[in-house]
């Protein structure tokens, strides 16, 4: 408990062996740590490719309307490479243009709305249309895999 509400404590190892993340269900809040920012994933320093996809896997299952509190402000320049990555994506170019606006009014990114990293984060699209075009057999981390090295 803190505050009086519920916590829950989540293992998102990847980036460190022993990287946590906490969420409120009550407020909606996800204090994700340096797993997901906005349009990319954090570094994977301890971890391995499928340790992250686990990880990602846990944070898309929360609700929508979830507020990510990523531990760091790189909004813009991860949704410009986010574009860049997915020229076919609509909603990212439309972001790119939010997060300008709002680093112009010198206002925070964060916290993020997890509908939104659902539409634009590319570590969130492993069963995507555009990536798994036909699946012949091929599994969500090899998917994962093939974006991480489109990202480069
Ligand atoms: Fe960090």
């Amino acid at each position: 408990m803190v505050n009086n509400q519920e916590c829950e404590v989540f293992d998102v190892h990847a980036h460190t062996r022993a990287h946590v993340a906490y969420y409120f269900a009550e407020s909606h809040d996800f204090f994700s740590g340096d797993t997901i920012f906005a349009g990319t994933c954090g570094a994977i320093f301890e971890g391995t490719l499928s340790d992250m996809l686990t990880a990602l896997k846990k944070i898309r299952a929360l609700p929508g309307q979830t507020k990510i509190w990523c531990a760091h402000e790189y909004s813009l320049m991860y949704l410009k490479n986010a574009a860049r990555v997915e020229p076919w994506n609509e909603a990212t170019k439309t972001r790119v243009k939010v997060m300008e606006d709002l680093l112009q009014q010198k206002q925070p990114t964060v916290p993020l709305l997890l509908s939104d990293e659902i539409l634009t984060n590319i570590y969130l699209h492993w069963d995507h249309p555009h990536w798994v075009q036909s699946r012949n057999g091929k599994t969500d981390l090899e998917i994962f895999q093939k974006i991480a090295e489109t990202d480069g």
